[in-house]
């Protein structure tokens, strides 16, 4: 319990001597010389920086009764006989004594101070710990943003009117209380809530492939908008408060346009919410994460971006292909099946030509443009293709074949999307290693009966 009872001293041309000549004794004087005190410095030896300070100095030790004749004693030596002196000194004259952390050598302590224009807050934690007293005094200069010592001076001069026309004390206490109330919305400044997005890889479909970061991200989250591809165990279950807002577009059926995505989370962040934009794989991989970002920046709301793995790279990993695999290929090139149409946007020869692996996103619809593409740009027919369909999902699939075989060997079947295609020699490592290589994809709910919708399906929802 702090029985501590806060006054204000007036020290102004009062005489106040500081026994000590070190870096405390300077920092004590500081804060007397804000009170206009009339300081005398009592030590041997007096640093530079006091010496530089308004103050009389006297460069010799402290002998017995000092301090007679002063209003205010600090004692701020390395000497624990000198301030056990000051302070008996002090109290026999009867004159507050502060000797710097010896709280049972204090009668009274400096808190940590706040001052804009005539207000001034002092914070004590009886002596306790000063340091979390300057937490506490920067919460309050926070609050007040340089407003609080202007709506001071405003408030005087109507006090001063309000004086001079009402004669009853409690009539005029009532009259300042209802003007202060009246006016504060002028002098709080107004807290704007801003919220904050995190754009979140949710990975390519095994909700345990998703990151640390971006799990926390979603516990945390007040509202999440998700994509068609992401595992409903992270949309629903981690987080069953959250507002969840569907975006998700496939296969051209846009159901929410890019800007209505971009103004729902502008929208939500600038409530001060916590938002999650959930997208499949990694969001600056072929996501509009990009887009997203500029949006966000644009409107001034701070976002963070959290990796995630991307759907090529986890679709060749459970199926054991190794996409720069030493000997094979020198890289990986991710790139997007949408623009193949007649040949026409990629530089097929230069995929042809680089020893990469090339994973081709959003390429099933275009399988006949990409081989052709290659082939006649120069790669070689017999190039090892495998087609994965829904990769790390409980209904993976791998289909295998080779760039001139593709085609004829689709014929019939029902290829599944999402789907990557890779091509290049290391798919030939799944043939090697698939009797051995596991991938157990993580399945905790199922997508279509636990919901009642198919979350695969792109139907609209917002819980
Ligand atoms: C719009 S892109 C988004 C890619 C995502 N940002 C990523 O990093 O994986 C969608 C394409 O990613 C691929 N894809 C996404 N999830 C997949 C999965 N589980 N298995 C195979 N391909 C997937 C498909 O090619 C699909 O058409």
């Amino acid at each position: 319990m702090n029985r501590l009872l806060p006054i204000f001293m007036k020290l102004e041309n009062q005489p106040c001597i500081v026994v000590g000549g070190g870096k405390i004794a300077y920092q004590k004087i500081k804060q007397l010389l804000e009170g206009e005190a009339d300081i005398t410095v009592k030590s041997p030896a007096i640093s530079e920086e006091i010496r530089s300070l308004p103050v009389t100095i006297q460069k010799t030790a402290y002998q017995k009764n000092d301090v007679d004749g002063y209003k205010l004693v600090i004692a701020a030596t390395d000497d624990v006989n000198v301030n056990r002196q000051v302070y008996e000194d002090a109290q026999q004259y009867g004159i507050p004594v502060n000797v710097v952390d010896q709280p049972e050598l204090c009668s009274f302590y400096m808190g940590s101070v706040f001052q804009d224009g005539d207000v001034k807050v002092a914070v004590s934690t009886n002596g306790k710990c000063p340091s979390f007293g300057k937490f506490i005094r920067d919460h309050i200069k926070n609050m007040s943003k340089g407003v609080w010592g202007k709506a001071l001076e405003k408030l005087a001069l109507q006090r001063v009117k309000i004086i001079n026309s009402i004669s009853s004390y409690s009539q005029k206490k009532q009259v300042m209380e209802k003007l202060v109330n009246s006016t504060k919305n002028k002098f709080i400044p107004k807290q704007v809530k801003r919220g904050k997005v995190f754009i979140v890889g949710a990975g390519p479909g095994d909700p345990e492939l998703i990151t640390v970061k971006g799990l926390q991200a979603i516990q945390n989250a007040d509202v999440i908008l998700h994509d068609a591809l992401v595992h409903p165990h992270l949309v629903f279950e981690i987080n069953p408060n959250a507002e969840k807002i569907f975006v998700g577009k496939r296969e051209g059926k846009h159901s929410v346009s890019q800007a209505t995505i971009q103004s729902l989370m502008i929208e939500a962040a600038n409530q001060g919410k916590q938002v999650v934009r959930l997208k499949g794989g990694d969001p600056f991989i072929f996501g509009r994460g990009a887009e997203e970002a500029e949006a966000l920046a644009k409107a001034g709301i701070t976002f963070e971006v959290i990796a995630g793995v991307t759907a090529g790279i986890g679709a060749a990993a459970g199926f054991g292909i190794p996409l720069t695999s030493r000997n094979e290929a020198q890289s990986t090139t991710l790139i997007t099946g949408h623009q193949c149409e007649k040949n026409g946007k990629h530089n097929w020869r230069a995929l042809a030509e680089l020893n990469s692996t090339l994973v081709f996103y959003m390429g099933v619809k275009n399988i006949s443009e990409i081989v052709s593409g290659l082939i006649k740009n120069g790669k070689s027919s017999s190039t090892p293709l495998a087609i994965v369909q829904n990769g790390t999902m409980v209904s993976q699939q791998i289909f295998i074949s080779t760039l001139e075989n593709v085609e004829k060997e689709l014929e019939g079947t029902n290829l599944k999307t999402p789907a990557v295609i890779i091509i290049g020699e290391v798919v030939n490592h799944h043939q090697r290693l698939q009797k051995y290589v596991t991938s157990i994809p993580a399945d905790y709910v199922d997508p279509v009966g636990d919901f009642g919708f198919d979350i695969w399906k792109n139907e609209v929802v917002v819980a």
